[in-house]
């Protein structure tokens, strides 16, 4: 998590910013608070059943998540912009089907209509044209399919670096291990907004609590994030009928 807030820029960019520190970001989510006890409980929670389905598991990083959906029955498909990141999950998913691949590009190696499910965890906040991504995520989705994506909760980012709450903006942080990221600053309601113009409906939005678990891993972050909102958010969406 931001332990250090910075400079404000116009966009994110394309760089893929995680590849030189994949490896530690490996090493650290895989057992991590925030990311085993807090972030990955709830959006498995929320995509549900997986035994049997397609999974698209948007920037899908070291494929912690890819392992732990095919241990449950599901087919895993995934793409990340870092190299490294697709490496990683090759070598921890080998049934899964990793690419190279940036959201800010369509994709086009993806039918309509093909995909259950789609995860898209810890990276909408990287990704500037949010609303074309998610039109494409839209697009691949089954009718009666779902989307699960989880953000930083924009009141902790608001909490961390001050200013208008509605001010949106890219801003610099260096989170947990000295990693130097560069992310979008957005309202809850943009998110909203920006899920509705892609064609969604949000049918559920939950606002994680550590699992009973997190105690022992970190005592002192358990008590903040049980508290304050400072974490993420997940939500679950699908695609809107009438549209
Ligand atoms: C915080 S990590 C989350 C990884 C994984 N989803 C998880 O929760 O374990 C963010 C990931 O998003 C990827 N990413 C960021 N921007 C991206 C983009 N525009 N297209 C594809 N991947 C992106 C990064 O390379 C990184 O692997």
């Amino acid at each position: 998590m931001p332990v250090q807030t910075g400079r404000m820029t116009d966009l994110v960019g394309t760089d893929p910013q995680y590849d030189v520190f994949a490896d530690d970001f490996l090493d650290h989510a895989e057992n991590s608070l925030h990311n085993a006890h807090y972030d990955r409980p709830f959006c498995l929670e929320l995509l549900g059943d997986v035994e049997g389905k397609t999974v698209l598991d948007v920037a899908c990083g070291p494929g912690l998540y890819a392992e732990e959906l095919v241990a449950r029955g599901a087919r895993v498909s995934g793409f990340d912009q870092s190299p490294r990141m697709i490496e990683l999950s090759g070598q921890r998913v080998p049934s899964g089907e990793f690419r190279v691949h940036d959201l800010a590009r369509p994709l086009d190696w993806i039918e309509d209509g093909s995909v259950d499910l789609v995860l898209f965890a810890l990276a909408l906040d990287y990704v500037d044209d949010r609303v074309a991504a998610l039109r494409e995520l839209r697009r691949v989705l089954r009718a009666d399919g779902a989307l699960v994506l989880s953000r930083l909760h924009p009141t902790g980012d608001w909490m961390r670096n001050g200013g208008s709450y509605f001010d949106e903006r890219v801003i610099d942080e260096v989170f947990s291990r000295g990693w130097q990221v560069r992310h979008w600053f957005v309202p809850l309601e943009k998110t909203c907004e920006e899920l509705h113009e892609a064609g969604f409906l949000i049918e559920r939005l939950r606002e994680p609590r550590p699992s009973p678990l997190a105690k022992d891993v970190n005592p002192e972050t358990y008590r903040r994030l049980c508290r304050e909102p400072a974490g993420f958010l997940a939500i679950r969406a699908v695609p809107d009928p009438r549209r």
